[in-house]
């Protein structure tokens, strides 16, 4: 059942001759394993070669953290763009970007563990950990500042996003200053 469920997200289009359907049914190991394999990224002979380019725990955490704030800045760019005049003004795209920018910020939360501070290239500074409070209350303040811009934004005023977007702008460079290497 479970395969059968799995070729259908994988090939709609197996499922479209029924006969075809049933033989995959009847003799799908050969099939499942590669496909297995392929999802995985091992295959039978280069299985240790695979696992030694595997991304430390280290690396997985620096990246997963360094992503988000990329799409989050690529979110809040395009607002910075219109509050700065560099853009005209759209209030449906400033409402859908503010959104954006706070719902990545709250999965921050989650993007300092202890075992995020080295093992790849990172510009955190170990005074995070050092004052984790005050980093909290930061991150915690810009998570504020987006969520009421988000707020703002879903309002349309254009005077008062370009405010709202100021703040939140501070209490980004507010943590930088504070917390990230140049
Ligand atoms: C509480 C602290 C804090 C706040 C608030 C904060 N940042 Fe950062 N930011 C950091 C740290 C620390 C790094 C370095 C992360 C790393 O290299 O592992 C970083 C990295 C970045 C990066 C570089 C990501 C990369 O590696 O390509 C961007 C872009 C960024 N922040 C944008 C923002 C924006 C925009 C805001 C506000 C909406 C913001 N940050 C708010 C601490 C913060």
């Amino acid at each position: 059942m479970e395969l059968a469920a799995g070729l259908r997200l994988v090939s709609p289009a197996i499922r479209q001759t029924g006969a075809h359907a049933m033989s995959m049914r009847k003799a799908p190991f050969g099939f499942a394993a590669g496909l297995i394999a392929a999802l995985v990224g091992v295959t039978g002979g280069g299985g240790w070669e695979a696992r030694a380019q595997e991304p430390s725990r280290a690396e997985q955490l620096i990246k997963y953290r360094q992503s988000i704030y990329r799409v989050l800045n690529g979110n809040f760019a395009p607002l910075a763009a219109m509050a700065t005049g560099k853009a005209p003004f759209d209030a449906e795209a400033a409402a859908m970007r503010a959104e954006r920018v706070a719902y990545l910020a709250a999965m921050l939360d989650e993007a300092y563990p202890a075992d995020s501070q080295a093992g790849a290239p990172t510009r955190v500074k170990p005074e995070i950990w050092a004052n984790r409070a005050e980093f909290d209350g930061l991150l915690e303040d810009m998570q504020s500042k987006t969520a009421e811009l988000a707020k703002v934004a879903g309002g349309g005023d254009q005077a008062a996003i370009t405010a709202a977007f100021g703040a939140a702008g501070k209490s980004c460079k507010a943590c930088h200053d504070k917390f990230r290497k140049e």
